[in-house]
């Protein structure tokens, strides 16, 4: 699998020498690349980058200065756009069970919240939102694995149609605009289908409210391909039957957190450990938690060597005998001190990370104009900076 844009074997060694490893490395020419095919498929719409893909508002300011709007979910992210300079008309809000004190301080940042119960919009009625969102379940649900479905039957994110319009009711009765039908189906679908039918489903929904909101936000959830040779979603005909969908007079917003940065990025581990077909690294699951708790798959390749091929468990330092990057992959027979490389790890990568074994944080490094450190490696000491021993 090619490296992502201005990313090479020697690059990836320099990013090493410097700043240690595990280091997620991101190119900046591939996140513009890819929010550039987003504007081509979608020349009108909103384009809202979902923050918790990827937060570091180093990335978050790179997606403003191409042109993206910002969906969060938590105070944090909203913070998080702040610091990358997102105004709070730039941001949405869309969030399960959020807190009523949380609810009010976003609804002081200026941020439109998308509500999903009756109880969030007495919230953030109460908090003096002259604005807000229903997010809906549109009975549509795709996502590359079940956890990530977020949108059908059995789903608890979203109100019913007639609920939407309930809540449309409510609050224009309260004088507040309801500017946003939101929805999001779930995460990593690689055909169009879902989603167009999830825009139809949106625009009789529509049809049905006592006003036509400013905003039909379709979510996101835009696949891309982990494996060599997997077919890309075709988001030129995703946009075509999306833009053809939708028929109600609306801004539409679509919001990927996924398909804008999940291809920049790779994870740099360092092999510490050879053994007989398994290779320990110093990146567990702490570091890339996607393979233990999806069983998803990453490329991996050696960039030190390019053989003798073998194959390979990867497996990471966390004790636990569940804590594998990789099972039986081809690749050029590491020996200590070799340098790995696990490809596609720009979303759901560093945001999940934890500090497990009390491993800290990995660093983060861009590639644009060179090489620059976006965030530093948190030290065994940070990590115990709350720690109250008196
Ligand atoms: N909007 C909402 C309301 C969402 O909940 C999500 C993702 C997105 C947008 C963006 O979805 P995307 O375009 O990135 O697929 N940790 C999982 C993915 C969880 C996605 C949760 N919601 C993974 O690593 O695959």
């Amino acid at each position: 699998m090619e490296l992502p844009e201005d990313i090479d074997d020697d690059t990836v060694a320099d990013v090493a020498d410097r700043h240690g490893t595990p280091t997620y490395v991101t190119s900046a020419a591939t996140v513009r690349d890819r929010f550039d095919r987003l504007r081509d498929a979608f020349p009108d719409a909103r384009i809202q980058y979902a923050a918790k893909a990827n937060t570091n508002p180093r990335i978050l300011r790179l997606l403003r200065e191409r042109g993206a709007a910002l969906d969060t979910v938590s105070l944090g992210e909203v913070v998080a756009g702040e610091r990358a300079g997102f105004g709070g008309d730039e941001m949405m809000y869309t969030s399960y069970a959020p807190s009523p004190d949380e609810l009010a301080e976003v609804v002081d940042r200026g941020v439109l919240v998308n509500v999903d119960s009756a109880g969030q919009m007495e919230t953030v009625l109460e908090a003096g939102a002259d604005r807000v969102g229903v997010r809906v379940n549109p009975g549509v649900g795709a996502g590359h694995s079940d956890e990530v479905v977020t949108g059908g039957k059995g789903a608890r994110f979203g109100v019913s149609p007639d609920e939407a319009a309930a809540l449309f009711e409510r609050a224009v009765g309260a004088g507040a605009d309801p500017a946003c039908l939101h929805a999001h189906i779930g995460s990593g679908f690689t055909e169009p289908e879902p989603l167009v039918r999830a825009t139809e489903r949106l625009c009789e929904v529509v049809g049905d409210l006592p006003v036509t909101p400013e905003y039909v936000d379709i979510g996101g959830g835009l696949g891309v391909p982990y494996r060599e040779g997997e077919e890309p979603l075709d988001v030129a005909a995703l946009g075509e039957q999306v833009r053809d969908a939708f028929n109600v007079d609306a801004t539409l917003v679509v919001e990927p957190g996924r398909y804008l940065v999940a291809e920049s990025t790779v994870l740099v581990t360092r092999v510490n450990t050879v053994g007989d077909g398994v290779v320990g690294v110093d990146a567990g699951f702490n570091v890339l938690l996607r393979p233990a708790m999806y069983d998803a798959y990453h490329a991996v390749t050696n960039l030190s060597r390019d053989f003798p091929v073998a194959e390979y468990d990867i497996a990471g330092p966390i004790c636990e005998s569940g804590d594998y990057l990789a099972h039986g992959r081809e690749i050029a027979k590491p020996r200590e001190g070799d340098l790995l490389a696990f490809q596609t790890t720009g979303a759901y990568g560093f945001v999940m990370a934890s500090r497990y074994n009390s491993r800290p944080l990995p660093a983060e490094v861009l590639i644009d104009d060179g090489i620059e450190l976006i965030r530093e490696r948190e030290t065994v000491e940070e990590q115990f900076r709350n720690v109250k021993l008196d």
